[in-house]
């Protein structure tokens, strides 16, 4: 009843206006606060005046349906112009823009569409946008309908609409601008960088996730749509038939989506064009390859940055470092990177050190000697009266600026002599003084000569290998605030904060008139609030802060790999907190300020997997959490579900106490496992790395990935692959000593305590995981994995002989693989011109014989590797004649000592000192190994 009489209501007022939209098809026409029936009206919106309770979220202020542009006579074809609908609604932001004009082109596979009008700013990203390649290709179209402009993209082979304007609502000021349209179905993944508490969107309510780059700690506590530190305004849609297709819309304004329940998207953003870019797929993976074709493959991070890393914020001195350092190695915990947070600079200057770790560099000598390596931090904001900054500025690095020089208070940068003359902006970081913000987007080169030279000066100091860069949003302190936080803290001076001209007619980029959720998630707020002006200058004075801001990460990330480069002349490894599409080209990325609690534990899961969809694989979260205290669980299950991230780091923020791994037996032992296993399998996650960074793809995938069709996948947002064929099922819950997991229907093996090498049913089960076991692995058969015994650090590990895992799968079996290595730490601006190898392992049988070739596809030269000793199969059915081996024809012996079949699990051990030289198997033709066994054994 209740249901008739609203719907009866909201037909009566689409009567009365002629143009109501259905709840589940709505565009917002008051999405900021205030929204009142008389202030929608005014805007010649419609307003329901009937709240539905069991659907609070519907927007009951909405654009009618005919909102938009049609197509003007004069263009008809590519590139469409547009006019604005004389019967429309007008941009409630600003006035309308018209004509607009519509341009379609392909980069290969991949569709541009670009919506806007020339001359507007553009994010100066310079991908190198390579042609993409698909099985499948996609096509557009225009209607006007209604004379009512929309656009289609349908995929070719199945005729799917991706995309459909027609739900209209396309509005384009110069400070608003508004798309949205109908999606194929309801499976999307992506947006960031956000918490999502589960990987699939939930398009059963409209939500708005904010964009927009903020110095922001994560709450995983409940739902929170706020942004986070980086943005990436791509997504990854499964279509009905299992199908995927991408999206990315290229802008870096302030900006947000809406996910509506039609299912639909409505996309706003305050400046720029609206720039999309279309993947066809149609596998998810191949949505990504697509997707890094356009803006560039990740970086690869340096063999040692895949070790396990110690860090924290609050070590009082050097002391401290060692002490946690040392606990860590004499628990046996495999341990190759140690970290220094701002705590070892003097006050909080970039390129200095504190007295408090005069024998640091003694240190990182020592570290080095042990096979470890060092990462140090560096916020971008330099103290604007040392010599760092001195230096910067007599080389003719640039600074973020204020627009004009009546801006700039004399009050503040009347205090530092170097600024005189100049219009930088000072703000307030970590250090006592006022910093400045290097323009890492400015084209001289003079400041990214500059931040490479800091960084070469320092490291002939201090031998770091890797570099953190953090507070890059940028975040600066207490903008706008009469009493910012530092006021009340011991460790900072109580300098003025920077100002931005919040009123006065300085304030049209300050306070633009729809200021997107980036503000309105937070109340009393402000664009400029924890960061710089909107009003402010970067890119040596040609792009407003208000359109490139959020570029701040991605630009300092490009810098700092070139200084890295310069300094070290190694590869190292960066991770950078803010990040924008590409910036994985030069770093990876941790995920912020987490707490330590399981909710977080929970999200941190699905970040690493949709950083991974950004092209960011070299991800992971704070182990155990950074902000406040873990119980010995939590950080034990952290601990093992990190093992498995990408980056595995444990964190830890100031003044809480130490909780490295060897803090609690429990977790000690916890962690030393699940390492020792990581440390195992590494050959193959450089393998995936070495991949993702030659030919664009992904490290960690969720299971949609590989299995689209299977739609019990689509929704899991727990459990995670290395590439195809290793799938971790953390336990995320407390008290748990099983965990619930799903295994798609495939042939998977068990590698952990339960079951070793047998095999898991397909479907839902619930697996043994108490603390004192693994969390569960399991391989996928099919597959070859490449491994290496393990060591406490990577240096070790490299020197141990290689072992295959050969996880059979059919009848007659068959399974195969490959692996990439090389020196591991050579600079790889260009991975394919490294020196490395490439092997391609492939298994089979007959009811007689076995035979697994190897063949090298690619050289290194003069790098000397181990040998292959170890061949451990897993679903071989028969018993082997250990006398009947051969390699390219020749007897080979085996160890019978060593090695062993087991018919009850079906795992035969290969094991023999020196087996295989993989440095001199055939490149041309593969190499044979083969041998006979008996009778196939009976299941
Ligand atoms: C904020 C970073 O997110 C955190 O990881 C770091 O410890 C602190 N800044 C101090 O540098």
């Amino acid at each position: 009843m209740l249901l008739l009489t609203c719907l009866v209501a909201v037909l009566l007022t689409s009567e009365s206006r002629g143009q109501a939209v259905d709840k589940t098809l709505r565009i917002d026409c008051f999405p900021e606060p205030g929204s009142s029936q008389q202030g929608c009206i005014s805007r010649g919106c419609i307003y329901d005046t009937n709240f539905d309770q069991s659907h609070p979220t519907v927007p009951l202020c909405y654009y009618p349906s005919g909102t938009g542009y049609s197509l003007s006579s004069s263009g008809l074809a590519n590139p469409y112009i547009l006019n604005k609908k004389s019967d429309s609604v007008k941009n409630p932001y600003g006035a309308d823009i018209s004509p607009i004009s519509v341009y379609h082109s392909n980069i290969g596979a991949t569709l541009n569409v670009k919506i806007g009008v020339q001359g507007r700013y553009e994010p100066p990203v310079q991908f190198p946008r390579n042609p993409s390649t698909s099985s499948d290709s996609l096509r557009f179209s225009v209607s006007d309908d209604g004379n009512l402009f929309s656009f289609q993209v349908k995929r070719a082979s199945t005729g799917t609409n991706l995309w459909d304007t027609s739900i209209g609502g396309l509005l384009f000021a110069d400070k608003y601008i508004q798309i949205a349209t109908h999606l194929p179905t309801d499976a999307v993944y992506g947006f960031g960088e956000a918490i999502h508490q589960s990987i699939k969107h939930d398009f059963t309510q409209y939500t708005t996730w904010a964009m927009f780059a903020r110095d922001e700690p994560p709450d995983s506590a409940g739902q929170d749509t706020k942004n986070l530190y980086g943005v990436h305004p791509f997504y990854v849609c499964l279509e009905q038939d299992g199908n995927a297709h991408g999206v990315l819309i290229l802008n870096s304004n302030a900006q947000e989506i809406t996910t509506g329940m039609g299912p639909h998207l409505i996309y706003r953003t305050i400046g720029g064009n609206v720039d999309l870019y279309f993947f066809p797929g149609p596998k998810p993976e191949d949505v990504i390859n697509q997707y890094l074709a356009l803006i560039g493959t990740p970086a690869l991070p340096a063999y040692w940055a895949l070790g396990f890393q110690l860090c924290r914020y609050g070590y009082h001195n050097l002391g401290e470092m060692q002490a946690a350092v040392t606990r860590t190695q004499q628990a046996g915990i495999p341990l190759d990177v140690a970290y220094a947070d701002i705590d070892y600079m003097d006050r909080y200057k970039d390129f200095t050190t504190g007295s408090a770790w005069s024998g640091f560099p003694q240190y990182a000598d020592q570290l080095h000697q042990a096979g470890m390596r060092i990462i140090l931090i560096f916020d971008p904001a330099i103290q604007a009266d040392y010599d760092s900054f001195q230096r910067g500025i007599s080389s003719g690095a640039r600074f973020i600026e204020w627009a004009r020089q009546d801006q700039v208070p004399s009050a503040i940068n009347g205090q530092y002599p170097y600024v005189q003359g100049t219009k930088i902006m000072l703000g307030v970081v970590w250090p006592d003084k006022h910093v400045g913000f290097p323009d890492f987007l400015e084209t001289s080169g003079n400041t990214n000569k500059w931040w490479a030279d800091e960084f070469t000066r320092y490291h002939s100091q201090m031998g770091f290998d890797g570099i953190w860069i953090d507070m890059n949003e940028p975040s600066n302190f207490g903008t706008n605030q009469d009493h910012p936080w530092y006021y009340d803290d011991d460790d900072h001076p109580n300098i003025p904060p920077l100002f931005c001209p919040l009123t006065g007619p300085d304030s049209v980029l300050e306070v633009p008139p729809y200021q997107t959720q980036a503000v309105y998630h937070y109340g009393n707020s402000q664009l400029s609030s924890n960061t710089l002006c909107m009003s402010a200058k970067m890119g040596g004075g040609n792009y407003n802060f208000y359109d490139a801001k959020c570029l701040y990460g991605w630009s300092e990330a490009r810098a700092t790999r070139q200084a890295l480069s310069q300094a070290t002349g190694k590869r190292g490894a960066i991770i950078s907190r803010s990040t924008f599409p590409s910036s994985g080209r030069w770093a990876g990325h941790w995920l912020g300020d987490n707490t330590a609690r399981w909710e977080d534990l929970k999200t941190s899961v699905i970040g690493a997997m949709e950083f991974n969809l950004f092209g960011i694989p070299y991800v992971g979260s704070d182990i155990c959490g950074f902000i406040s205290s873990p119980t010995m669980e939590l950080c034990l299950r952290w601990q093992q579900m990190g093992a498995f991230h990408p980056f595995s780091r444990n964190h830890n923020t100031l003044g809480t106490p130490p909780q490295d791994p060897a803090m609690w037996p429990e977790v000690a032992a916890a962690a030393k496992k699940a390492l020792l296993m990581r440390y195992n399998y590494l050959p193959y996650l450089y393998s995936l790395h070495f991949e993702a960074s030659l030919n664009g793809h992904t490290v960690l995938r969720p299971l949609f990935f590989e299995f689209p069709q299977d739609s019990n996948t689509h929704t899991i947002s727990f459990q995670f692959l290395w590439g195809s064929a290793f799938m971790i099922t953390p336990v995320l819950d407390q008290g748990a000593t099983t965990v619930r997991g799903y295994f798609p229907n495939d042939v998977w093996y068990s590698i952990y305590d339960y079951g070793y090498a047998t095999v898991q049913s397909p479907g839902f089960a619930s697996l043994q995981a108490p603390i004192t076991s693994m969390i569960p692995v399991h391989v996928r058969g099919g597959y070859i994995l490449p491994r290496q015994g393990p060591a406490t650090t990577t240096v070790a590990a490299r020197q141990n002989p290689f072992e295959l895992l050969v996880a059979i799968k059919g009848q007659p079996g068959q399974a195969q693989g490959q692996m990439y290595w090389d020196d591991g730490d050579t600079i790889a601006d260009n991975v394919a011109s490294l020196s490395y190898y490439k092997w391609v392992f492939q298994y089979s049988e007959t009811s007689t014989t076995a035979q697994i070739t190897l063949q090298r596809t690619h050289t290194a030269n003069g790098l000397s590797i181990p040998t292959l000793d170890i061949i451990e199969m897993f679903g071989y059915n028969y018993y082997p004649d250990y006398t009947s081996f051969t390699l390219d024809g020749k007897a080979l012996s085996i160890n019978t000592q060593t090695s062993s079949y087991s018919a009850f699990t079906k795992r035969l051990m290969i094991s023999t000192a020196n087996l295989i030289n993989l440095s001199a198997v055939n490149s041309n033709t593969p190499s044979v190994l083969t041998w006979r066994h008996g009778t196939q054994l009976l299941d």
